[in-house]
């Protein structure tokens, strides 16, 4: 037949090509003739593979190469001091994810040996109170680490089908945390931030409503957290058939998740006193009422617990390590409110400073604002609010002024939103501390 008698000649080999179908010359422009055959394209696939696999082993030989070095730099106790520049209290948090992220450095190394020993993967799940410092915690440690690291939401994962983000969002974001390097995102560590919503609402602790795949959102994660292999569009893409995809193994991604798993404590409560009279003790935990009990019960929590609270069990055996936030007291706010590097009244003075206002909270000031913010419930999160609302008009009114002045807020300016006494001082005395300082 004359089609089977169909030739014509690869721009690239020169090559009399027959072609049977269009396989046999897969690119070829009608209107200019340019043609390649099958065999070259082929040769150049092989070409190009090769070569993306040569350099992703560079790639991969300079990353186990600087291992080292990033093992020095990243001992848990350095960790640790990084974090208690910012982050006050919470030391046993701290202490756990130092080590977790120092173990993830130290199992890579290891299986790079090819040792016969395999280290397991320890991913971490944290509770605490509202405003304890969980998602602050990450977002300081993200900073620190020389590996990508990438917090995500899981409030707003949904099921495949559902109108949401897939739980791929989480693997897609950590490779663009890594520039796009394929090597370093399946080495980095996701943080799934807010766990505690894709509980199964059908969980003893939640009433029976709407659950928009909840239960579909947690198998997917089951699959990221055992190890699989990740498909994913580029970002802002809508997923359909054709459209070009990443694949990333989450075999050796560490997962940390965190939560505030609101309500929890009463399931804890709730087991404990079934515990407690079924062996016939006597009641424990109710004997000390006067302590915060939330923070006891919290530090309680069991697998079984979890599972009552709408996790499913086969994600709560992926996540071996248990880590539990304290409550913030009264003192701990009022360092958090004064010590960090980025505390709330260091930056108020700063910015004062601009207007040539010397700023002071007297401490019981202080106090004031984190009696105010316990009251509120919401822990630390409430604290910048509150100094806002008494800094407001201040901040409004003192620049209209070049004038050396000195603001001291007390307890009164917080508790009944009095104004604060301004007060003039002589224009020379910044001079003169500058000269006596120099
Ligand atoms: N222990 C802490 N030390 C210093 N600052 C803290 C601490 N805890 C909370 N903060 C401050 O309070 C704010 C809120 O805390 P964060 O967002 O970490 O709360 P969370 O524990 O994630 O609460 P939620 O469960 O409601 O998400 C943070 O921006 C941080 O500045
Ligand atoms: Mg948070
Ligand atoms: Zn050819």
């Amino acid at each position: 037949m004359a089609q089977n008698d169909l030739h014509h000649t690869c721009s690239f080999c020169k090559r009399n090509i027959k072609i049977t179908n269009q396989y046999d010359l897969p690119i070829f422009d009608p209107q200019t003739g340019f043609a390649i055959c099958k065999n070259c394209i082929k040769e150049i696939y092989q070409l190009i593979s090769d070569n993306e696999e040569e350099s992703a082993k560079v790639v991969r030989q300079k990353f186990i190469n600087d291992l080292d070095a990033v093992l020095d730099k990243n001992k848990p106790h350095i960790i640790k001091n990084y974090l208690d520049e910012y982050i006050v209290n919470q030391d046993h948090a701290k202490k756990i994810l130092s080590v977790a992220v120092y173990n993830h450095y130290k199992r890579m190394k290891c299986m790079d040996n090819g040792d016969n020993v395999e280290i397991e993967k320890s991913n971490v799940i944290m509770l605490g109170p509202s405003g304890c410092g969980k998602t602050a915690l990450l977002s300081h440690l993200a900073k620190l680490l020389d590996i990508p690291f990438a917090v995500t939401d899981a409030s707003s994962l949904t099921e495949a089908g559902f109108v949401g983000a897939d739980v791929e969002v989480a693997v897609r974001n950590l490779y663009y945390a890594a520039d796009k390097n394929i090597e370093k995102t399946e080495h980095g560590i996701i943080y799934l931030d807010e766990f505690d919503k894709i509980a199964r609402k059908s969980g003893e602790n939640n009433s029976i409503t709407a659950d928009p795949g909840h239960e579909g959102v947690q198998q997917a994660l089951l699959k990221m957290l055992e190890g699989s292999v990740v498909e994913f569009t580029a970002r802002g893409q809508r997923k359909h058939p054709e459209a070009p995809t990443t694949k990333v193994d989450t075999t050796n991604i560490l997962f940390i998740v965190g939560g505030a798993f609101v309500g929890i404590d009463k399931l804890i409560e709730k087991r404990l006193k079934k515990d407690d009279s079924a062996i016939g003790f006597g009641a424990q935990v109710q004997n000390k009422n006067k302590e915060p009990k939330y923070d006891e019960l919290i530090r309680k929590v069991t697998p079984e617990d979890l599972m009552k609270f709408g996790i499913i069990p086969e994600i709560i055996g992926r996540l071996p390590i248990i880590c539990t936030l304290e409550t913030l007291d009264e003192n701990a706010l009022l360092r958090i409110l004064t010590e960090p590097k980025n505390a709330p009244v260091k930056q108020y003075e700063k910015l004062m400073s601009v207007d040539n206002v010397e700023l002071d909270f007297t401490e019981e000031a202080l106090r004031a604002v984190a009696r105010k913010a316990i009251a509120r419930k919401t822990g630390a999160r409430s604290l910048k609010g509150i100094l806002e609302d008494a800094m407001l008009d201040l901040m409004y009114e003192l620049p209209k002024s070049k004038l050396h002045r000195k603001v001291v807020i007390n307890a009164d300016c917080i508790e009944k939103n009095e104004q604060p006494k301004i007060e003039i001082l002589p224009d020379s005395s910044v001079e003169e501390k500058d000269n006596f300082a120099g």
